[in-house]
């Protein structure tokens, strides 16, 4: 499946039966918490092209009105609606299937993700109450950073609240596995379409794991084109930052990549059993309490959790899972303690 630039036809059987007059349309309901901004934008367009989704909700403190009027003039069937301010937080989010979060300030040049985490902290909080009030069984994506601390700080959140479902709560790491699969098949000269590369961890510096040789078509890799390949993903992020000179962190790769994953994620919803994404999620696969991996999609959100790619790794890689440990641990711990701390 993929997003589709055109309106979709389906042709109306030829049946006399009235209910059989309109074709099936998906009715799945999207809000974006952060729509105005350098992500939001362009995955507002991304999802107003999606056939699945018939209610696309743009949230930000400003600048969505007019983001939102823009979008809405595309001839596809998503119904676009704006809110702007906490005062229409929760109109945005009743009744909506899938909430992404992509609110929060980006990286400069110089600084680490962990860097965000003063203010992006307060941000998530924020608006995760408010998805535990208003849409409490949504699917939650969250993209704003770090990611490796505020998604323990969403799941902290919705324990308070009494609803947290660890299945339905994703840190969206699907970037790390776009860039992986572009650098390996540039690398390889293989097909874009073809490759598929498991990354693990988290999704900072040396917590995103690539698992390089679990690839998809098998590839050898000597041992530097592992160790370059590897480092290049882990840096990835720093290189776009770096490239914008201070306007900011990847915007357009990262709204492919989230629209991936929710149009992933509406399949699952959609009835769709062969639903496979790389996320950071609640986990027991390692001794760490969230961890990502690739993750089986359902309608209930985290079907499986597969095991299998932590299986039968290389020395290179069984070294750098054990190395990132305790980075990804303290971050998360960090998140844990952040939303403890102020009970
Ligand atoms: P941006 O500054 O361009 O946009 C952020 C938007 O969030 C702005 O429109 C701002 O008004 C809005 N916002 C701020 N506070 C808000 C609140 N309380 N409620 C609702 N909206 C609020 O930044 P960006 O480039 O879109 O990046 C956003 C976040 O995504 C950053 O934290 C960045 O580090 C992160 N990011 C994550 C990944 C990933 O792979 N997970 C990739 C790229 C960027
Ligand atoms: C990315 O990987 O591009 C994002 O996490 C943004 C960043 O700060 O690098």
């Amino acid at each position: 499946s993929s997003l589709q630039i055109t309106p979709v036809k389906k042709p109306v059987p030829k049946l006399k039966s009235a209910k059989h007059l309109a074709p099936q349309a998906s009715a799945l309901k999207v809000a974006v918490l952060g729509a105005g901004g350098g992500i939001g934008q362009p995955l507002g367009l991304l999802l107003k092209m999606s056939p699945l989704i018939s209610d696309l909700h743009l949230y930000d403190i400003a600048n969505v009105k007019g983001v939102a009027a823009d979008l809405s003039h595309c001839n596809t069937p998503a119904h676009v609606a704006d809110f702007t301010g906490p005062a229409e937080l929760a109109n945005c989010l009743k009744g909506v299937d899938v909430v992404v979060i992509p609110a929060g300030v980006p990286r400069k040049p110089g600084m680490t993700r962990d860097d965000l985490f003063n203010i992006n902290a307060n941000i998530v909080k924020t608006l995760v109450e408010a998805v535990a009030d208003n849409c409490p069984e949504a699917f939650i994506h969250i993209i704003s950073n770090p990611v490796n601390s505020t998604v323990p700080i969403a799941a902290e959140v919705l324990k308070q609240k009494g609803c947290y479902d660890p299945k339905r709560l994703f840190g969206v790491t699907t970037l790390d596995v776009v860039r992986a699969n572009t650098f390996v098949a540039q690398n390889k000269k293989l097909r874009l379409i073809d490759v598929d590369v498991p990354v693990v961890g988290g999704h900072a510096g040396i917590t995103i794991l690539p698992l390089l040789s679990k690839t998809k078509p098998f590839v050898g890799f000597t041992d530097q084109e592992v160790e370059e390949l590897t480092v290049r993903i882990q840096n990835a992020g720093t290189e776009v930052v770096e490239a914008k000179a201070g306007a900011g962190s990847a915007t357009l790769s990262m709204a492919y990549a989230a629209a991936r994953f929710v149009e992933s994620s509406l399949r699952a919803l959609d009835g769709d059993s062969e639903v496979y994404e790389c996320a950071f999620v609640q986990s027991e696969l390692t001794e760490l309490p969230f961890f990502a991996s690739r993750v089986k999609l359902g309608k209930s959100g985290v079907e499986a959790i597969i095991s299998d790619d932590l299986q039968g790794l290389t020395e290179y890689e069984a070294k750098a899972l054990e190395a990132l440990k305790p980075e990804l641990k303290d971050s998360i711990e960090k998140g844990i303690a952040f939303v403890q701390n102020q009970k």
